[in-house]
């Protein structure tokens, strides 16, 4: 837990875009709720909205994608809010900030808005004075590939230090995904099969069974690897297979994070396939002849000591048949000599469903009674079934308001998870049409099949 100085008010960039309706307000009112949010909150937008009808809106998005409004809360928030309504190249906008955070010390700036906005906001904070003692979080996509995140980098570090800037991946704040750091680290039974000797190849799959819901503009100029494969998928890799860190110290996560990462041969067009679900051109904010891909499917190796040989397949889309999302890591059959009547059963494997529930299963096979050696698996599972206590966002904007750093993506992580996805970005192997409610193109799925097959969550 970290021993920084708390941040006394909360700046959101963006207060009027996409993800503060859907997520930041949400969050916002969870943090004055625990009471680790108790200074200002001052939302900057350039819009047509007023003060009333952004609180407005802000209720609505809370009422509809959040955990419903507690009125106290709220009425909290309300009292603390104030909007700052400026275009982020006019001066007048930052000035206007700086009187509305009055004698706050330490602001925290949340930057929801398009990464190409980053130097001219961060600039003007320095130009009005709103920098000293402030924190900045910085929201996904950190770039477009390892030069554009290079470039962002040095951008925001002309004007914070690193130990002030907080790069966001929500899936560093799930639960779902800690767990497999957990359940790995804290068994002794895994850790002497877990590598190339036993496992066979590992599998993840992402699937939403939703479209890019109004986000057509963003998408089509992200793709799924972008939004998806290259960081949340990623950071599930890093916790799945990285070395043993010294755990006494997060910042050891991050760096056996990284080692692992430089470990991942880089991609060729050989590593993936793509697809576009029928109707996305139609989605607002789609260019009419869209390459941009709402499916995706790479494999990694990875090359060192524990992995080497083991390939790792990761499939991820929208519009699937369901949403949820599953790791599995397959283990190679036992030799057939002890009951060689028996059909070989499936392989054994271990699960770990990330959402939309958190479960841990340990398939196996079992004997069928009776008279013949013969057998069928079964799982040996557990269920989380407290639904998240926290949310990610409010996880991660707790640390970032506490200054804890240790869950946040590190900038060699993210250069690295770009050198890795570099050479297949940008509609480099063609992509390949599918019905939505389905589970990508079938040839596409066939072009890129574990051994094993792929598994559905
Ligand atoms: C976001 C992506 O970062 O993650 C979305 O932009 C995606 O497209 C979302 O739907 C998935 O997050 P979660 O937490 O619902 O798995």
């Amino acid at each position: 837990m970290s021993t920084q100085p708390h941040s006394d008010a909360l700046v959101l960039f963006g207060a009027t875009g996409d993800l503060a309706h859907k997520k930041l307000f949400d969050t916002i009112q969870a943090l004055i709720q625990r009471n680790t949010l108790t200074g200002k909150v001052i939302g900057v937008a350039k819009s047509d909205m007023t003060r009333d009808q952004l609180l407005t809106r802000a209720r609505e998005g809370i009422t509809t994608y959040g955990r419903g409004v507690n009125e106290a809360a709220f009425k909290t928030f309300s009292d603390n809010f104030q909007f700052v309504n400026g275009d982020y190249a006019d001066i007048a906008t930052f000035k206007e900030l700086k009187k509305a955070l009055g004698n706050a010390q330490r602001p925290l700036h949340y930057l929801a808005i398009p990464p190409v906005l980053f130097g001219t906001v961060t600039k003007q904070l320095e130009s009005a004075d709103c920098v000293i003692g402030a924190r900045v979080v910085v929201e996904k996509p950190f770039g477009n590939n390892s030069a554009s995140a290079k470039q962002l980098n040095e951008i925001l570090h002309e004007v914070f230090d690193e130990q002030h800037i907080f790069r966001i991946d929500h899936y560093l704040g799930k639960e779902a995904t800690q767990n497999i750091l957990f359940t790995r680290f804290a068994n002794a039974f895994l850790e002497p099969i877990w590598n190339r000797q036993y496992v066979k190849e590992i599998q993840i799959t992402m699937a939403e069974s939703f479209g890019v819901q109004g986000r057509g503009k963003f998408y089509d100029q992200t793709g799924c690897i972008r939004d998806v494969i290259e960081n949340h998928l990623m950071q599930v890799v890093g916790f799945l297979c990285m070395e043993p860190p010294i755990w006494s110290d997060m910042e050891r996560v991050r760096d056996e994070q990284v080692k692992l990462f430089r470990s991942v041969r880089t991609l060729t067009t050989h590593d993936v396939v793509r697809g576009q679900f029928d109707g996305y051109l139609n989605e607002p904010g789609v260019a009419a002849n869209s390459q941009t891909e709402t499916w995706g499917a790479i494999r990694l190796m990875i090359d060192n000591w524990r992995w080497a040989g083991v390939p790792v397949y990761i499939r991820a889309g929208k519009c699937m048949p369901i949403s949820a999302t599953e790791v599995r890591v397959e283990f190679h059959h036992p030799p057939n000599v002890v009951f060689p009547d028996a059909p070989p059963g499936p392989p054994n494997f271990v699960r770990f469903l990330l959402s939309p529930r958190i479960e841990i299963g340990i398939n196996m096979q079992a004997k069928i009674d009776g008279e013949l050696m013969s057998g069928m698996p079964i799982e040996l599972m557990t269920v989380d079934t407290q639904p998240d206590e926290m949310t990610p966002y409010e996880r991660l904007i707790g640390d970032a308001i506490r200054g804890d750093q240790a869950l946040f993506a590190r900038q060699d992580t993210v250069e690295e998870g770009w050198r890795i996805v570099e050479n297949i970005l940008d509609h480099v192997v063609p992509v390949m049409k599918y019905k939505p409610g389905t589970w990508g193109p079938e040839l596409a799925n066939q072009i890129l099949m574990p051994a094993g097959g792929w598994y559905s969550p």
